[in-house]
């Protein structure tokens, strides 16, 4: 079974994009809603949770696990990967890959919380393997929030969304990653105020995709079940968490909580 787990709902785009492209699969979700979000926390704190919400999954079954969380993937993957004998798959890499390649002019803006972009750990990714490439980095801590609330269209989210953009539009940058789990609801804004010439990357998409490649190359990770389970847990509910999770899946989704 495949275990996922996020700061909250937002991860759930990346489970939304493992279900699409493996359907066969069992899939196991930890939304830690209780303690969200990560963003603004200290990468001490963002670990010792992701531990914990590893441990989860384990205790349900899970033979790999996805850090649906871009927060928790910039500070708490390795430590997960020394302290767990069972693969850990995290959301920056695929991303960070899909930017290089892509990006023709070598220009690649990066947007994410606070924890993601101080951890710098997009343009370590993406300059190691190219160094030709400038990284533009800013952080959009007001964004999660304004996603909770549900604001996806209101006039304020467009304003800030264009002060937070607004460093990156004379940078030439020809591609941006989306650095975190909520900013693919806000893709037409985003798209809208960066330019249409500006490639987006969508970190859950390319997550998907590369948790299906790894499962290819590596098919005894995951034993084989005759029915897929789906089963999303949360250490909390709220409205609006339940709320983001309808829009994400475009259905109601039971959040199990414990
Ligand atoms: N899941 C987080 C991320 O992708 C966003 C929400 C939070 O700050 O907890 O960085």
């Amino acid at each position: 079974m495949i275990g996922i787990f996020d700061s909250g709902v937002g991860g759930l785009t990346v489970a939304r994009a493992i279900e699409q492209l493996l359907p066969d699969h069992s899939l196991t979700y930890y939304g830690d809603i209780a303690k969200t979000p990560y963003g603004p926390k200290s990468p001490e704190t963002i670990i010792k949770y992701s531990i914990h919400n590893t441990e989860f999954l384990l205790d349900k079954g899970a033979e790999l696990i996805v850090i649906a969380c871009n927060s928790a993937s910039s500070v708490a993957t390795e430590t997960l990967r020394k302290r767990f004998h069972v693969p850990i798959l995290e959301v920056i890499s695929p991303a960070a890959q899909r930017a290089i390649q892509t990006s023709k002019n070598g220009r690649i803006g990066v947007i994410g919380t606070r924890a993601t972009i101080k951890s710098g750990v997009y343009e370590k990714k993406i300059t190691a393997e190219r160094p030709d490439c400038t990284i533009f980095q800013v952080a959009c801590p007001l964004l999660v929030p304004l996603v909770e609330e549900d604001w996806l269209n209101k006039r304020e989210t467009k304003m800030i969304l264009r002060r937070y953009l607004h460093p990156l539009k004379n940078k030439q940058i020809d591609t941006l990653v989306l650095g975190c789990t909520h900013y693919p609801l806000l893709k037409n804004l985003i798209q809208a105020r960066i330019g249409k010439k500006v490639n987006l990357i969508d970190s859950s998409i390319e997550t998907a995709h590369y948790v299906k490649d790894f499962l290819i190359r590596n098919p005894s990770v995951i034993s084989k079940s005759k029915d897929a389970t789906h089963r999303y847990y949360a250490s909390d509910s709220t409205e609006a968490a339940i709320q983001v999770a309808k829009r994400i899946f475009s259905r109601p989704v039971e959040l199990i909580v414990i």
